[in-house]
């Protein structure tokens, strides 16, 4: 099931807010349609919304032929649609440096995508044991990457391969992409899996023997800090205590390698209607966080797995060949 394509005079998406009770495909006409999927999460996920970003400023570039400027600013919405997942900077930049060629600069993008994901699940399948259980937060498959997914990618390699994994997910709070979206995956993919609450992380750690944690990423700074979902630092801060090897499946696209620090990674404050009850309730909507590089037992990238210290890790990510 793709999550976004190019079509003809539009974008088409799959809308993951109707998931999983309804599979729901739209289409963006109009700049104003890409940057309002991208911000009310009907397009999610950072990859995904790479390349739905890419797909956008194609779209764009038809729209205004002729008007570069007028051009340019759209780009610049689509950029700036959602602001913690460097991937969508990164895709309109490409996008953008390819003035005649958009289009094919957008669907690189995703074919890409699609290998990079089949290399990181193909590089996490040794991390993982004969058989046991193992945890993730958010929604990192398919749909969240137009590929085979990063961190959930790695679990259904890992059982491609015949390991026998049991996926315990965190629902995800407050907008459920795992409850909504990483079960659905992984039932299609046909793991066994167990839906908990997030506060449900540290006792499951504590007592269903978890062996492993993958989640993914939206940026990640050049000493390994990481952002993610929001409880994803909490849920490494349990696995340190329990000694469990905590792993980010990331593609190199999702590097920032122009900032040293977590600290300045931008964190997107959503709507408080997404979490209060009472309607004045005063709220505190972080939707990501940012997890230590220490940490981080490792980075699945399409590279391999980047071990600490991450000092010098990263930055030599930034010099490999592209693998594309
Ligand atoms: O707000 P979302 O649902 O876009 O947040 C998504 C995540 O945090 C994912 O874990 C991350 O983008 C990786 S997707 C492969």
């Amino acid at each position: 099931m793709d999550s976004v394509w190019y079509d003809g005079d539009a974008v088409g998406y799959l809308d993951q807010r109707a998931l999983p009770r309804e599979v729901v495909r739209k289409r963006a006409r109009s700049v104003d349609d890409v940057v309002d999927a991208i911000a009310t999460l009907a397009v999610r996920g950072a990859p995904a919304i790479g390349i739905f970003g890419a797909y956008g400023v194609a779209l764009a570039a038809q729209l205004h032929a002729g008007d570069r400027p007028a051009f340019e600013a759209a780009a610049q919405r689509i950029r700036g649609a959602r602001p913690t997942a460097v991937n969508l900077a990164w895709a309109v930049d490409r996008v953008l440096q390819s003035p005649g060629a958009e289009r094919e600069e957008a669907q690189r993008i995703h074919e890409e995508q699609r290998d990079v994901d089949r290399r990181i699940g193909e590089a996490a399948i040794e991390l993982f044991p004969a058989i046991g259980n193992v945890l993730t937060h958010c929604n990192t498959g398919p749909i969240a990457t137009g590929g085979d997914g990063t961190a959930l990618g790695c679990f259904v390699a890992a059982h491609r391969a015949g390991k026998k994994l049991h996926v315990f997910v965190d629902e995800t709070r407050p907008l459920l992409q795992g409850a909504r979206l990483t079960m659905f995956e992984l039932r299609e993919a046909g793991l066994p899996c167990t839906l908990i609450v997030d506060s449900a992380a540290a006792i499951t750690m504590q007592r269903k023997d978890v062996r492993a944690i993958v989640v993914g990423a939206d940026r990640i700074a050049r000493n390994g800090d990481t952002a993610n979902k929001i409880g994803t630092y909490g849920v490494a801060i349990a696995a340190a205590h329990h000694g469990i090897p905590f792993y980010i499946a990331a593609p190199r696209s999702t590097f920032d390698f122009a900032i040293e620090s977590g600290d300045a990674i931008p964190i997107e404050e959503r709507n408080a209607d997404e979490v209060r009850i009472a309607a004045d309730d005063p709220v505190y909507n972080p939707a990501f966080d940012v997890t230590p590089g220490r940490l981080i037992t490792g980075f699945i990238t399409e590279y391999g797995v980047l071990a600490p210290p991450y000092a010098d890790a990263v930055p030599d990510l930034e010099h490999r060949p592209c693998l594309a």
